[in-house]
């Protein structure tokens, strides 16, 4: 996701620097390579060498040892990243003070700044530092975080550097086009639950990270997003808004309550055909034979289609074998814009595996794209419904 990026890693005097250590590995792992610039009191805390061979690369810690690199570096780099950020170097940067190479960069840098405060409670919430933070965000500096939690004095409070994962985003987030700006993304992930009785169910084999992966690329790419979720055992993706839901009923209920406000809407849950006809208020008992009478759910995409006024649709239909036909028919059955096909009997496709093999199909086309993970595969939805819908605002 940052393949070709050039990043400047900023580290201060913190408890949390320990923790930059992953954060420079993952930027690397994206693809970017990495800098780091390094503060005096910041060695206090992790070896220039862990970090030296964490970057793959020397780091810079004294503009005087190599002249002019506060200029040249910030001059070559995509982004930088002061993680973990002090309330000393909070306060430099807001009041233009050059006086270290950190300092001296981070004003010299024209690019996307981010900045990770990490701090005691007493001293985040001090007057002075939050001046300091509003200064900085008009100036355009995204901050991330801190998080509420146990900080490294034993105290709870609001101080604790973000997780390495939620500034990675951050990170990526900052450096792809933001197309989706101002679009309001609904998305439905997971399975369903289809009660017999208080203990009992019927399910599927979904795992909910299709959609989980369409939820976050939307938001990456600027949309505010809806997801809801069916029950998935999956982290929820930063910044986007979660409704959890059990059986086919909660989310077409949820469905409808969310849909007047969306500008696109993504159905991946495998919500339930059937349900039982009836269910029972207490344990059903143990018996030599039993059977279960069944009736069909509400098809979700159908009512969506039936709407006067709708969102961009996207329904996703997996298949055991290529029956593709079916899923054209669903396409113009259901009115829908667009319908991504995929055969889960594929090694590597369908349930419960980061990777997808599918077709997309939709008025015009239809376009199959290789095994890829999850997270690419939405990248490439979405790249698609933008080539339809043309530019900005056209939902
Ligand atoms: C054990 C210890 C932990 C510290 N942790 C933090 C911290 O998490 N956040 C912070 O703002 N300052 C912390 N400080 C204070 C900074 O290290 C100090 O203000 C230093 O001057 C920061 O310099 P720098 O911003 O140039 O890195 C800590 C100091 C010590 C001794």
């Amino acid at each position: 996701m940052l393949k070709g990026k050039s990043i400047l890693v900023g580290l201060t005097g913190s408890v949390a620097a320990y923790k930059s250590i992953d954060l420079i590995k993952r930027v690397r792992q994206e693809g970017a390579s990495v800098t780091v610039i390094m503060t005096e009191a910041s060695k206090r805390f992790i070896t220039p060498l862990s970090v030296e061979l964490a970057a793959g690369g020397p780091l810079y810690d004294d503009m005087f040892a190599a002249p002019l690199s506060h200029i040249s570096l910030p001059a070559e780099a995509d982004l930088l990243v002061v993680a973990p950020a002090t309330a000393n170097s909070i306060a430099k940067f807001a009041a233009g003070s050059a006086g270290d190479m950190l300092s001296a960069v981070f004003l010299a840098f024209r690019g996307r700044t981010i900045i990770a405060p990490a701090m005691n409670w007493r001293m985040y919430e001090n007057r002075i530092v939050q001046r300091n933070l509003s200064h900085l965000l008009a100036a355009g500096v995204k901050t991330v975080g801190p998080e509420r939690g146990t900080l490294a004095c034993g105290e709870e409070g609001m101080g604790r550097m973000s997780d390495i994962e939620k500034i990675v985003e951050e990170i990526v987030s900052s450096l792809t086009r933001q197309d989706f700006a101002g679009e309001q993304v609904l998305v439905t992930a997971g399975p369903t639950r289809e009660y017999l009785d208080p203990i009992r169910y019927l399910s599927n084999r979904s795992s909910g990270k299709m959609g989980y992966a369409v939820a976050k690329m939307a938001k990456r790419r600027g949309a505010e997003v809806t997801l809801i979720s069916g029950p998935a055992f999956l982290p929820p993706p930063d910044g986007v808004e979660v409704i959890r839901v059990e059986t086919s009923e909660d989310m077409y209920n949820a469905v409808m309550d969310s849909i007047p406000m969306a500008s696109l809407f993504i159905m991946t849950a495998a919500v339930a055909d059937f349900r039982p006809a009836e269910t029972k208020d207490a344990k059903i008992d143990k018996k030599d034979r039993f059977s279960l009478d069944l009736v069909k759910t509400t098809d979700i995409l159908a009512e969506v289609g039936r709407l006067k006024s709708k969102p961009f649709t996207v329904g996703f239909s997996a298949e055991t074998g290529h029956r593709i036909e079916r899923a054209r028919k669903k396409l113009l059955g259901k009115d829908m814009d667009m319908i991504v096909f995929n055969d889960v009997t594929m090694k590597g496709a369908g349930f419960d595996v980061d990777t997808n093999a599918v077709i997309i199909i939709d008025r015009e086309s239809e376009r199959k794209l290789p095994l890829m993970s999850k997270e690419e595969v939405a990248m490439a939805l979405l790249d698609r419904i933008r080539e339809i819908k043309g530019g900005m605002g056209t939902f």
